[in-house]
């Protein structure tokens, strides 16, 4: 894919999407890390004399004008965190689109109203993508978040004008290809969440692809459950015990050695400060669940962590919003920032609650690269193809 090395925006309509769907609670952003690490993707554009015109989608309106899911209340963050005025259309084409685009001055930013008002957004109707098209004499997507979409702001448009990777776009890529795609070896992967049946692809493919793969979270019980330990009233998929066996012997016949739990830390309920103990996984008591591993699985992970070079994650070891079942994700991850400054480890995490677990834990800072996506991260993991970079990589 081009960068913006290779683009001279002097001049140039630059139509950018970015990913401006954060997260708002009663109106208010929660968190503004999607807008922060769009900033030098905008500032350079704009500094280079183009003519920035952003486009996002925010939330699910399902093609049709919600007011509540307007990109406005977006423009003041936006000009917060660029120091610099930002405008504002209320449509995101047509006339409304062309005339405020027309009206800008090289260096101005504008933020156009939510491409999903319209159901050609995510239909990736032609006539959308060519109505964006219109707006633009050169496309950047730094909207890696959003590149499991195909839909025409993300994909139908990268086809119909020269397109090119943001700064965002290109450190997601170059942080995801730095952990599976040409890694450093040995690769360890930590994987934990809720259930097997979510995350098959995700352990299918890693187990292909890595020397290690930690499994922890309630998905582990399944795993222990299948191989015959009596899980109590632990979370589990019964279901899914084949199955997990079945992605037991494929990764063994790959040869990756598969870390589950030795230990768990049970209580009875799933409540804050509820009383709790660390047993073996022989031992858990039948009216008690799983909430968390124990400390001999955490000094398991560390070990084959310090024999590593490279580690991706993906979802908290334990139930880490209620306290003391965090106990591993915060040790695991302070080990992880530890080796990342101290020893050189490449360490990469993203994904669902991942980014508030490993926050949780105060590690973002000091780890390799933390995503700014779900979805997407999720999904490229899997060893999907993502639409969005695919139409960037085309020709
Ligand atoms: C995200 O927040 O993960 C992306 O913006 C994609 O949003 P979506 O799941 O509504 O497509």
């Amino acid at each position: 894919f081009r960068t913006l090395d290779e683009l001279d925006p002097r001049g140039l309509r630059i139509l950018l999407r970015a990913d401006l769907n954060l997260p708002v609670k009663d109106g208010r952003i929660t968190d503004r890390t999607r807008i922060e690490r769009l900033v030098p993707t905008i500032k350079e554009l704009s500094e280079k004399g183009g003519r920035v015109v952003v486009c996002s989608h925010f939330d699910r309106p399902k093609g049709k004008v919600v007011s509540e899911m307007s990109l406005r209340p977006m423009v003041e963050a936006l000009a917060s965190a660029l120091g610099r005025p930002v405008g504002f259309a209320e449509d995101c084409m047509g006339l409304v689109a062309e005339s405020a685009v027309a009206a800008l001055a090289d260096g101005d930013v504008l933020l156009l109203e939510n491409t999903r008002f319209h159901p050609g957004e995510e239909a990736n109707d032609p006539a959308m993508a060519a109505a964006l098209a219109r707006l633009a004499d050169a496309y950047v997507n730094d909207a890696f978040s959003a590149a499991h979409r195909a839909h025409a702001s993300t994909e139908g448009v990268a086809h119909l004008v020269p397109s090119y990777a943001g700064r965002l776009m290109q450190a997601e890529l170059e942080a995801l290809d730095a952990a599976l795609g040409n890694p450093a070896r040995p690769v360890v992967a930590i994987v934990g969440g809720a259930k097997v049946s979510t995350k098959l692809d995700l352990l299918g493919n890693l187990s292909r692809k890595v020397d290690v793969l930690v499994i922890g979270g309630a998905m582990a019980n399944t795993f222990l459950a299948a191989q015959g330990h009596a899980m109590g009233k632990s979370l589990q998929e019964a279901e899914m015990h084949d199955t997990a066996l079945r992605m037991l012997a494929e990764a063994a016949e790959a040869h990756c050695e598969v870390v589950l739990p030795v230990d768990l830390v049970v209580a009875s309920e799933f409540a804050a400060h509820a009383s709790s103990r660390t047993v073996g996984i022989d031992s858990v008591p039948e009216g008690m669940m799983a909430l968390d591993v124990g400390s001999e699985t955490v000094a398991m992970v560390e070990q084959r962590l310090r024999g590593a070079s490279t580690v991706v994650w993906n979802g908290p070891f334990g139930a880490f919003e209620i306290q003391p079942f965090d106990a591993a994700t915060v040790a695991v991850a302070a080990t992880v920032a530890g080796l990342t400054t101290s020893a050189g480890l490449k360490s990469i995490g993203g994904g669902g609650d991942t980014v508030a677990a490993l926050k949780h834990a105060g590690v973002v800072e000091r780890m390799t690269y933390v995503s700014s996506a779900g979805g997407a991260f999720l999904e490229w993991l899997e060893g999907k193809t993502l639409p969005g970079v695919a139409a960037l990589t085309r020709d």
